[in-house]
């Protein structure tokens, strides 16, 4: 008979995020958004919903992997003694060390690296985040990965439900794409890990909301699924004027799950 235990989730992983197109992102497409992504605007709903879910209990450092411009390292660095911040990015890791100078804090060390590349060197620290940035094509490696450098605690979101964008704005583009390997590949391959997973959801703003005007909407949408043609972006600004409301929310609001573990009971 076969059961749960027969399923290899780590090459199912990965079969299901090829076949649903994923691909790895040169940091170029991400140094391009890192301006925009860090203007310090406050700290958002999602970041309060992602910090108040911690708990930083005996921890002085944390290492946030796939820090962009500092959303999570930045909100939590008052607390800690020394916080490690890594992105393949060197644009994004510019505006989080300029962002961090603004606010006055001084014990963020950023690293320069991917999800791909050798962690030897990547300190372990006490509480390890991984928020937004666990698009991988590995998951099992970047599991594997943020598992090693915790002493104490994992944190991390990922998407519920496959799809980044709304589902009626990419049906209108005719850019419907299969769903990509969401959270739930991250529960069984915790579990086979041995690790206890808790599961708990974020709802925050899709990645299409907030834009001042139609030609930003273009730039999230192009961002989101690659270049439009002009009758797709005919179409697009139909939509967009139809409900202001709407445009402004960038659609449905979009859901994360959050993932916790414990590395040790100490
Ligand atoms: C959506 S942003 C999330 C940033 C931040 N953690 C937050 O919650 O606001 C995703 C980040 O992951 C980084 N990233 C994407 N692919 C990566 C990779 N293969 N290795 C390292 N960082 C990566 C990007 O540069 C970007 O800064």
């Amino acid at each position: 008979m076969k059961t749960i235990h027969d399923i290899d989730f780590a090459q199912l992983y990965r079969t299901h995020m090829q076949a649903a197109g994923g691909r790895e992102k040169p940091p170029q497409e991400w140094d391009a958004r890192a301006k925009e992504m860090g203007k310090l605007t406050g700290t958002s709903s999602y970041v309060r919903d992602f910090v108040e879910r911690m708990n930083l209990d005996g921890c002085d450092t944390l290492l946030d992997v796939g820090c962009g411009t500092g959303a999570i390292a930045l909100a939590l660095a008052p607390q800690l003694k020394r916080v490690y911040a890594l992105d393949y990015s060197q644009g994004m890791l510019d505006v989080l060390m300029k962002n961090a100078r603004t606010l006055g804090i001084d014990n963020v060390t950023p690293i320069r690296l991917a999800w791909e590349d050798d962690w030897r060197d990547v300190p372990i620290c006490d509480v390890v985040t991984a928020s937004r940035s666990t698009t991988v094509m590995d998951m099992a490696d970047a599991l594997t990965k943020l598992d090693a450098k915790a002493r104490r605690r994992v944190y991390l979101t990922n998407m519920a439900g496959g799809r980044f964008i709304d589902a009626e704005v990419a049906e209108l583009l005719g850019r419907s794409r299969p769903a990509l390997p969401d959270y739930i590949y991250i529960i069984n391959l915790l579990y086979q890990m041995g690790r206890h997973p808790r599961l708990d959801y974020i709802s925050s703003d899709n990645r299409l909301a907030g834009a001042k005007n139609f030609d930003e909407f273009v730039r999230k949408v192009t961002f989101a699924v690659g270049a439009l043609r002009d009758d797709e972006r005919e179409r697009l600004k139909a939509w967009y004027e139809a409900d202001p409301q709407r445009s402004q929310r960038g659609g449905a609001p979009f859901r994360w799950a959050f993932v916790a573990w414990e590395r040790s009971q100490s």
